[in-house]
């Protein structure tokens, strides 16, 4: 098949691991008789550096005429100073909604070679983690007006507004319970009904849409339950559902735990359109530039790349499979070193992984 994928590398140690995620997809192009054409395009620091905004025209142009968006990171301290429009955590929120990409899949799993790394007592990491945490992406605080900050009565006062319609949660449900039909058929959705009208609307939209996969069990938790629950035993849980503020705060809450951060994909998908893929982590400004990063987050987004952006599953389970055995096989970037094993950069780790593909 013949496909484009359109590359926004970002800032800090984004330009590197996005390299290994290229090889990664070329080698898979090669191997099972595909023709990838990369495009190329700025995002976040990078953007602001070279045409002065986060998220440039030329950049939505390039990712709607490709078949699938591939992002390493955005952000750095460089650029911590500017005003909020011109910050590039804009363009992340700016092409998330250009794209139409409310569905966010955030899995975090334990992989059994990583096991020491967990963050959870030996005995609740023994019930095991395998969740997804499905955030919406495109309403939410994030997005809801009016939103601004002013003065009242003499006193500074900001605010923003939460806000859901109706069809933008039932739209998240279905990519909920479709998810999990394919998984281990749980959704727990997470609210904060007991306060929130936003919230109460929610829960009424997920239960209505509910009605059409009675072979889903659904369940509801508070987002302060939802929080400590994840800690005390997160094998109860397989897909949940939350909106977007309550999605970015359990999502890394879900991931630290696994104690990888380095090794955790993400996928971002609209009804329509091309889907966009990117590691968890961050653009980690610290040790950009040093070969040091973890490049399997970026090599795993593209395995995600490949099955939901591109509908090539056995591409992405040889992907998927290249990464466990290099890691059954010893190799170790810093973020995950034990002693014991062997400790490589993130070119080598990259090549280890082209090695066994
Ligand atoms: C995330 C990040 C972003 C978000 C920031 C960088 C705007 O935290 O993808 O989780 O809040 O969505
Ligand atoms: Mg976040």
């Amino acid at each position: 098949m013949k496909k484009t994928i359109c590359l926004l590398p970002g800032d800090g140690i984004g330009p590197e691991i996005m390299a290994q995620g290229v090889n990664v997809l070329e080698a898979c192009a090669k191997k099972f008789g595909h023709q990838f054409t990369f495009t190329h395009a700025l995002l976040g620091g990078a953007a602001i550096d070279a045409c002065g905004e986060p998220l440039p025209a030329a950049t939505v142009q390039a990712c709607q005429a490709a078949d699938a968006v591939f992002l390493a990171a955005v952000g750095g301290p460089k650029w911590d100073n500017l005003a909020p429009q011109l910050r590039p955590e804009r363009g992340l929120l700016g092409i998330r909604k250009a794209l139409g990409l409310f569905a966010n899949l955030r899995p975090a799993m334990l992989f059994p070679e990583l096991a020491g790394a967990c963050l959870l007592r030996p005995d609740i990491a023994a019930k095991g983690l395998d969740l997804i945490v499905l955030r919406e992406l495109t309403g939410d605080l994030y997005y809801g007006e009016p939103r601004g900050r002013e003065v009242r009565d003499g006193q500074r006062v900001g605010y923003n507004t939460m806000i859901y319609s109706e069809e933008e949660v039932r739209r998240i449900a279905v990519v909920a319970f479709e998810t999990a039909r394919k998984r281990r058929k749980k959704v727990c959705s997470v609210d904060k009904s007991n306060v929130l009208e936003t919230s109460r609307l929610w829960k009424e939209i997920v239960e209505e849409t509910h009605a059409s996969y009675p072979d889903v069990a659904l369940s509801h938790l508070y987002v302060d339950n939802a929080a400590m629950q994840l800690v005390r035993d997160p094998s109860q849980f397989d897909i949940i559902l939350t909106g977007n503020i309550f999605g970015d705060i359990l999502s890394d809450e879900a991931s630290v735990l696994t104690g990888s951060l380095g090794m955790l994909p993400s996928a971002s998908v609209g009804s329509t359109g091309p889907g966009l893929f990117e590691p968890v982590h961050g653009s980690a400004p610290d040790i950009a530039g040093q070969d040091k990063a973890n490049p399997l987050a970026t090599i795993l987004s593209a395995a995600m790349l490949l099955r939901l952006g591109l509908d090539m599953e056995g591409e992405a389970t040889a992907v998927e499979q290249a990464v466990r055995q290099t890691l059954a096989d010893g190799f170790r970037t810093a973020d995950i070193m034990e002693s014991g094993k062997t400790l490589v950069g993130c070119t080598a780790m990259g090549s280890r992984v082209l090695e066994r593909l």
